[in-house]
């Protein structure tokens, strides 16, 4: 396994509409795409993440993966399994939605406040081929959102309505701190 560098926002992979993954390719435990999915695993764990978008390591392909174990860093979160999306699509957005701090590894330093639907649907594939459907809510709803967002050239400045809620991390922790944070 390997880790690979961050796209920075800037870079317009990060920008663009990623391709959706060739099912076939999965088949093959050995396949190139089975390695860069390691890789973005050992990617996540190195940078601290929550979740990575393979565009954020400069793939414009349609895989998410997503991890959240508690810690003492951002106590109170459910945790979230190893998870790998290929091709993941959200079909259902509540309408009901709640405002959370966010940060991402591509916007390091910035954390922001970001509405988000607190309850979606997401149709995907496992890394296996085969099909997912996922309904969630709360914490897991937020990381999919904006891991998903990603494979749409969005990042989530983008989904911010009060732009006067986008903070350094240094200020964050001096105003903001109480606040939980989403650092996906
Ligand atoms: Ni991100």
């Amino acid at each position: 396994m390997a880790s690979l560098e961050i796209a920075r926002l800037g870079n317009p992979l990060l920008r663009q509409l990623s391709e959706p993954v060739d099912l076939n390719c999965l088949a093959d435990p050995n396949s190139e795409i089975q390695t860069f999915i390691e890789d973005m695993v050992e990617t996540m764990k190195v940078e601290g993440g929550v979740g990575l978008a393979a565009p954020q390591v400069s793939r414009s392909i349609q895989i998410v993966i997503l991890e959240y174990e508690d810690n003492e860093r951002y106590p109170g979160h459910p945790e979230i399994p190893l998870t790998v999306l290929i091709n993941p699509v959200i079909t259902h957005y509540s309408e009901e939605t709640a405002e959370g701090w966010e940060s991402c590894l591509s916007l390091i330093d910035f954390r922001g406040l970001v509405p988000r639907s607190t309850k979606v649907v997401v149709e995907a594939y496992d890394r296996q081929g085969d099909q997912l459907h996922i309904e969630a809510e709360g914490f897991m709803a937020v990381v999919l959102q904006h891991e998903i967002d990603h494979l749409n050239g969005k990042v989530f400045i983008d989904r911010m309505t009060d732009m006067t809620k986008l903070s350094y991390l240094k200020e964050f922790d001096k105003y903001w701190a109480e606040e939980k944070v989403v650092d996906v």
